[in-house]
């Protein structure tokens, strides 16, 4: 049941998906008692909500005889385009098997393990997903990993006895002395009354939110990803990176009601059209051919479907996995369950499909603690900017990044609470770059639709110097966002703070990298990959 607004907890933890139950179990098993998971969503003891619940491919950890975390990290830091932090990758892929047993042993059961025995990766099954040169992606339910996850997870923090307070959106983060001493909240009045502000303070935050999907006009996220949690860190002071760096999934359905069509489908062979019936990523004769074919990186395959669509005058490019048959039904139960509801018989037609954004790889900038810029303030997951994902996201490394990174700001919490300097983060651990002070404090009011139709224009998968320059305008020439007093209106103030910060973020950036695309790179200036876009609001 959802637990009553404390005026204060040793810790807060903001957000339910992966990596805020994660921290919220690290934290009770290094014996915190005083931990409070606050939530937007409703928690109806099954999903915790976000996009968590919603990833399908899985979760990549080395599991198997023939990988070897060198081979994880190399992939990883491959597909990131030299964008990465190397230390935060081998620290994300060394500990990844063991909080895959954690999470295993939580609950979780994993493709191939034997309902009731004892965790043990070698039963585990191994998909192949883009850009892995090893088939090591885990996954439960076929499909539905992510909501497996959640569910897991949601039972463990019920065991455990860690209060949930849920329908309550941050609104801020209260900063005392310069350091982070709890939140902000709206919380939903019972049966339908008003919501009303509460503060509840803390001696630690930890902040995982998750993205903002919902920035955009197609995405993979659900309603919630609305950026809230790294606008209120924005506002606080807290340094933020990489945000140029948004990630597109390539094979969303074109159908009424868009769904996700997981990697690891073409991971087991399926294979990507035109309307002509050419395989554009594989035939010698396109000129979008790559070597890796359909498991080329995630941003190669986007702007290759991109370019198909457009070639089409915006028919959809066909995702064709017939060759599978009735495999699809088992391996893949939830997206053939979506396709029947589309009327699509996937073993027999191919899907229609296009990109959609999917993942922000730039966030709160944190080091291999979890810690920010600011004292007293903890990221992970999706919020943060850990490194790990450079310029392109290795295919499920996000759950892992989750489980990996949680654990470890839940363990430098327990440290700080025993009395560890509590400092932040100084910039020039977070990143090679200089921080760069922005004055950004505000959000323009604009209209939802309007702001998502804007940024899927101009700042989605092609970005140019004009395009970028006219979104630019378009916030600053809106009105400012007035003090939000619904969840919603805190979503569109954090949208509109986060669709300026992703515009100044990708005007700073002047070539392409990884999936920053700049359609007019030739002779700019590059910026680099070793030099991440660090920006704070100026004070
Ligand atoms: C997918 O299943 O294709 C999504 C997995 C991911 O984004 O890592």
């Amino acid at each position: 049941a959802a637990s009553e607004v404390p005026a204060r907890a040793a810790v807060v933890v903001v957000g339910t998906g992966v990596a805020g139950m994660t921290a919220a179990l690290g934290l009770r098993a290094r014996g915190v008692d005083d931990v409070l998971l606050v939530t937007k969503t409703a928690w109806d003891g099954v999903s915790g909500g976000g996009s968590t619940a919603w990833a399908q491919g899985g979760v990549a950890a080395v599991t198997g005889a023939d990988d070897d975390v060198a081979l994880h990290v190399a992939d990883t830091l491959a597909a990131g385009a030299g964008a990465c932090d190397p230390e935060a990758v081998r620290v994300l892929c060394t500990e990844g098997p063991a909080r895959l047993v954690e999470l295993a042993e939580r609950g979780l059961l994993l493709d191939g393990a034997a309902p009731g025995a004892p965790a043990d990766p070698t039963t585990w099954s191994r998909g192949l997903e883009a850009a892995h040169s090893r088939p090591r992606v885990l996954h439960a339910g076929g499909d539905a990993t992510g909501a497996r996850t959640s569910a897991a997870l949601v039972a463990a923090v019920g065991a455990a006895g860690v209060p949930v307070l849920d329908r309550a959106c941050l609104a801020d983060l209260v900063v005392e002395d310069g350091r982070v001493a709890g939140v902000d909240l709206l919380v939903d009045g019972p049966q339908g009354r008003p919501a009303s502000s509460r503060r509840v303070l803390a001696d630690a935050v930890v902040l995982a939110t998750g993205g903002a999907g919902q920035l955009f006009s197609c995405t993979t996220n659900p309603p919630e990803a609305t950026g809230d949690g790294l606008a209120a860190a924005w506002r606080a002071g807290a340094v933020v990176a990489d945000l140029e760096q948004l990630q597109l999934h390539p094979t969303v359905a074109a159908t009424p009601v868009p769904f996700l069509v997981s990697e690891a489908v073409r991971g087991e062979g399926a294979v990507l059209r035109d309307e002509d019936g050419v395989r554009f990523l594989a035939d010698p004769a396109s000129s979008l051919a790559d070597p890796r074919a359909e498991l080329a990186p995630r941003d190669v395959v986007a702007r290759a479907v991109a370019a198909v669509v457009a070639r089409q005058d915006g028919r959809p490019a066909l995702l064709d996995a017939t060759a599978l048959g009735e495999h699809l039904r088992t391996r893949f139960p939830g997206i053939d369950a979506m396709c029947a509801a589309a009327g699509l018989d996937w073993t027999r037609e191919p899907v229609p499909v296009v990109p959609a954004a999917h993942y922000w790889m730039g966030g709160v900038a944190t080091d291999v603690r979890g810690r920010t810029a600011l004292p007293g303030l903890w990221a992970a997951g999706e919020v943060a900017r850990t490194g790990v994902h450079g310029a392109n996201r290795l295919a499920s490394n996000s759950l892992l990044e989750g489980l990996v990174f949680a654990d470890r700001a839940a363990a430098d919490v327990v440290d700080v609470l025993a009395g560890a300097p509590a400092g932040g983060v100084e910039p020039g651990v977070l990143g090679q770059g200089d921080v760069e002070e922005l004055a950004c404090a505000g959000a323009p009011a604009i209209p939802r639709a309007e702001l998502q139709a804007l940024t899927w224009e101009h700042a989605g998968l092609l970005r140019d110097a004009h395009g970028l320059e006219l979104l630019a305008k378009a916030l600053d020439g809106a009105p400012a966002a007035g003090a939000p007093r619904t969840r919603k209106e805190i979503e569109d103030r954090s949208l509109g703070l986060c669709a300026r910060l992703l515009v100044a973020s990708a005007q700073r950036r002047p070539e392409s990298l990884g999936a920053h695309f700049r359609t007019d790179a030739a002779g700019a200036a590059p910026r680099g990959a070793d030099r991440p876009v660090l920006l704070r609001r100026a004070s």
